[in-house]
């Protein structure tokens, strides 16, 4: 399984990257408009922090706007990975990006329905928005599940990556469905370490060693 992280945080990316556990990069316009400074210069600083697909979001809605932004994006970086909305333009630029070599991500995702139609326009990765499906009253895994199914019932190569992530419990839901992919928000990273019997533990080492360090 991959994680990838879901930010624009330069100094976020860093940190994970620092932990050895780090596989790619999402990002999208409202999170790189939390970040000071020039998108493309940010865009351009990840692909130096990571060793892996860095997603960057289109604008256009319409399919030449978005093949237009999605060569010029792809020139930053070769692990720059173009997000495209699931639109009937964003299909048509799928297919077509895909067939210049260009990899795209499939972005905001709600069924399976959309998930087999960016696997048929040839989708590199589909992200299936978790967390906003779970606050519109749907359960957001069971349509990971579906689309893992799916995916593997036709041998789509198209990867699933699980996104809007909100706690640790959809990394481990992620992972029991098969997924091949979770991105991951930096403080659910931080949450995935926690565990009070860990620092309960070491605690009690620690209290231990200095028992044998006092006899001596
Ligand atoms: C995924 O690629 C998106 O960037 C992200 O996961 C959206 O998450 P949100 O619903 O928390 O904004």
């Amino acid at each position: 399984m991959k994680f990838f992280i879901d930010t624009a945080s330069v100094k976020e990316i860093r940190e994970a990257a620092s932990m050895g556990i780090l596989d790619g990069v999402t990002t999208n316009p409202s999170l790189l408009s939390k970040e000071e400074g020039d998108p493309t210069a940010i865009l351009k600083e990840i692909c130096t922090l990571v060793d892996g697909p860095v997603s960057a979001e289109v604008i256009a809605l319409h399919k030449d706007g978005m093949v237009k932004e999605a060569v010029e994006l792809s020139k930053l970086h070769p692990n720059i990975v173009i997000k495209i909305p699931l639109t009937k333009p964003g299909v048509q630029a799928v297919r077509e990006l895909e067939e210049k070599g260009i990899r795209t991500n499939v972005t905001l995702v709600f069924s399976s329905n959309q998930a087999m139609l960016a696997a048929k326009a040839g989708a590199s990765y589909v992200s299936p928005f978790i967390g906003r499906l779970d606050d519109s009253g749907h359960v957001g895994m069971d349509v990971v599940r579906e689309i893992v199914a799916i995916y593997g019932n036709y041998g789509f190569e198209t990867e699933v990556i699980v996104a809007s992530v909100r706690s640790p419990l959809h990394v481990i839901d992620a992972a029991l469905a098969g997924a091949p992919i979770v991105t991951i928000p930096f403080k659910v990273i931080e949450l995935m370490f926690k565990h009070s019997l860990t620092d309960a533990g070491i605690k009690r080492f620690l209290e231990d060693w200095e028992k044998i360090k006092k006899r001596s």
